[in-house]
């Protein structure tokens, strides 16, 4: 009796262990599902939080700054009828990611004597990175602003 009740538990505790791991993987691949959903509108609300009030990323639609369509290999100071700075004018920077990058985190050091005021750069690099996404990837979307 004694071994066959011993026999038993083993086979509960297998079954909860299965039921665990199977509940486990099912989580996994949620919080999976949702974080991919998750950091497509990060981007999009990150640069509507710390970059919109200036800029827009639609062709031609200049306000306090100039449009962002395109911006990644994009030469600096291009963007038509917008009244640059000389500083970022003749800086000769084309905007990559890693230049895009240092620029929101401290404009002065890519481009001395910029005109992108009053921002004073956004020190958390995964803030940035979010952001940079979305200036690669919301160019093209239809649904940029
Ligand atoms: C307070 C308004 C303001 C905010 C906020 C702002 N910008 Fe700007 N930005 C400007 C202005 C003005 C310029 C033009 C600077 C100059 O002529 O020196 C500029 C220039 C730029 C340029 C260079 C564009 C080109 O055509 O060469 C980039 C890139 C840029 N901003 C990205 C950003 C990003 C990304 C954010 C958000 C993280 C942001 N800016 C937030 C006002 C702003």
């Amino acid at each position: 009796m004694p071994l066959l009740h011993n026999a038993s538990s083993v086979e509960v505790l297998r079954t909860a262990a299965f039921i665990a791991a199977t509940i486990a993987s099912f989580a996994i691949v949620i919080a999976i599902v949702f974080s991919r959903q998750a950091s497509a509108e990060d981007g999009q609300a990150a640069f509507n939080n710390a970059c919109r009030t200036c800029h827009s990323m639609k062709a031609d639609d200049n306000r306090l700054g100039p449009n962002l369509h395109n911006i990644v290999g994009r030469k600096a100071g291009a963007a038509g009828g917008f009244a640059y700075s000389q500083s970022l004018q003749n800086s000769g920077v084309t905007w990559d990611e890693a230049t895009l990058d240092k620029f929101i985190a401290a404009p002065d050091s890519v481009v001395p004597n910029n005109n992108m005021k009053p921002f004073t750069g956004i020190s958390d690099a995964n803030l940035r990175a979010t952001i940079v996404g979305y200036l690669k990837s919301g160019a093209a979307a239809p649904t940029a602003n």
